[in-house]
């Protein structure tokens, strides 16, 4: 670190890129002092003109054509890799060869084969090697989660879990990354790795998977005629291509404790942009949550009268984790989603870069998120085997 500051960079400038690029722009206004300064070093894309532009906008010094140009920068520490899945593993190798801490985002590559690649990487590895799995830094989550640590919904009977998207409800949506890889790269990877990571988060580790079914709604999509940015529509040719992953799945797991977790993904549900929520059901209370409305939870314990019984509805403020200090307007109820927890996440990292005294707590790593993938890998062996139970490495 030059000078006692961390040059941070982000390779990937589109959907999720930006929110990278913004939470880095935030840590040292969260959570008081400690953190080093932060330079706001560089913004990679391959898209140039994308990589430009967000730079402009999220005040970084310079934007790249290439993530190996940010590779070989000795003024950059730190680093997100926010680009498609399967280039993941290449440019994690490349960063951590150059002493480069990192941030990538799940799912953690595009095969089994590279995330273990990536898990013997992080074994030998003297940098920070993390994983974004930004609704571990929701409030809400985070307090449901705690109800669950202090036993307050009782012994659990129940995780149900989902994670529905429209974003390729059209079928003129262009085959972008995103439609290919096989079985288990679409909402599975895309947006089950998250769900599956709360709900472990909450109620601790899966140990098997069964009744696990795939499908695709849409099976050909139009090939992009340019650029595509996260689920924006795109002019696209005549052309069409094969989907090679899955628009819905669904599956049931046994958690180590007993628990049983009943799961969907969908990114074909119709009118719901960005559904990730989940009920937890205990003896003696339970708790519910929805990204539709990521500022608030519904909680309901044993109440002593029958006739106070029923969910309270928790309004997100100073009595919820993250969000003393973590807001510019400390007050209940302001509200607060997507880009705090990105925020939050990059606050992590860089606390874990910097070896500060009072970090937040450590981003996943490396194996956690192959774990993830193990889970997924098993979902889909699941389906291939009539529903079979299938257990996890
Ligand atoms: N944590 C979250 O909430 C969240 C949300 C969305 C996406 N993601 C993850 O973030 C990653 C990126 O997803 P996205 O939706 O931002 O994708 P995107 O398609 O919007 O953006 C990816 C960018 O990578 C660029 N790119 C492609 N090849 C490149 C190369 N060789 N070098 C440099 N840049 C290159 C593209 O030009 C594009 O701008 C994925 O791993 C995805 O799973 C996470």
């Amino acid at each position: 670190m030059d000078a006692g500051t961390i040059g941070v960079a982000v390779i990937g400038a589109g959907m999720a890129g930006r929110s990278h690029a913004a939470g880095y722009r935030q840590v040292n206004t969260v959570f008081g002092a400690g953190l080093p300064p932060v330079r706001l070093a560089a913004i990679a894309d391959a898209n140039l003109e994308l990589a430009e532009d967000a730079a402009r906008r999220y005040g970084y010094e310079k934007a790249l054509p290439s993530w190996e140009a940010v590779a070989q920068d000795p003024t950059i520490d730190a680093v997100s890799i926010v680009v498609g899945n399967d280039l993941h593993r290449r440019i994690a190798e490349a960063l951590v060869a150059a002493g480069k801490h990192v941030l990538c985002e799940k799912p953690l590559a595009g095969s089994i084969e590279d995330a273990r690649a990536m898990v013997e990487l992080e074994r030998t590895a003297d940098v920070v090697t993390s994983v974004g799995y930004t609704f571990r830094r929701s409030p809400a989550i985070t307090a449901i989660r705690d109800h669950v640590r202090r036993g307050e919904l009782g012994d659990l009977s129940l995780f149900s879990g989902r994670y529905w998207c429209d974003y390729a409800t059209d079928p003129n949506g262009p085959l972008s990354w995103r439609f290919k890889g096989g079985p288990g790269s679409g909402a599975l990877g895309d947006i089950g790795a998250h769900v599956i990571d709360a709900a472990e988060y909450i109620a601790g580790p899966v140990v098997a998977v069964s009744g696990a079914t795939l499908s695709t709604q849409i099976t050909k999509r139009p090939l992009p005629l340019g650029a595509v940015v996260g689920h924006n529509a795109a002019p696209v040719s005549g052309e069409v291509g094969a989907v090679e992953n899955e628009d819905t799945a669904s599956f049931t797991a046994r958690f180590a404790s007993g628990l049983v977790g009943t799961f969907s993904v969908s990114r074909t549900a119709f009118g719901l942009p960005n559904g990730l929520a989940f009920d937890v059901l205990g003896l003696g209370g339970r708790a519910a949550f929805d990204q539709h409305r990521p500022a608030e939870y519904l909680f309901d314990d044993a109440q002593p009268e029958a006739r106070t019984r029923g969910a309270r509805q928790i309004i997100a403020g100073p009595q919820l984790p993250y969000f003393k200090g973590g807001y510019p307007m400390e007050a209940p109820g302001v509200g607060g989603g997507n880009a705090e927890m990105f925020t939050y996440q990059a606050r992590a990292f860089l606390d874990q870069v910097a070896g500060v005294a009072d970090p937040l707590p450590a981003c996943a790593t490396f194996a956690d998120a192959l774990h993830t993938m193990e889970i997924i890998q098993a979902v889909v062996r699941s389906a291939d085997a009539a529903g079979a139970s299938v257990d996890i490495p």
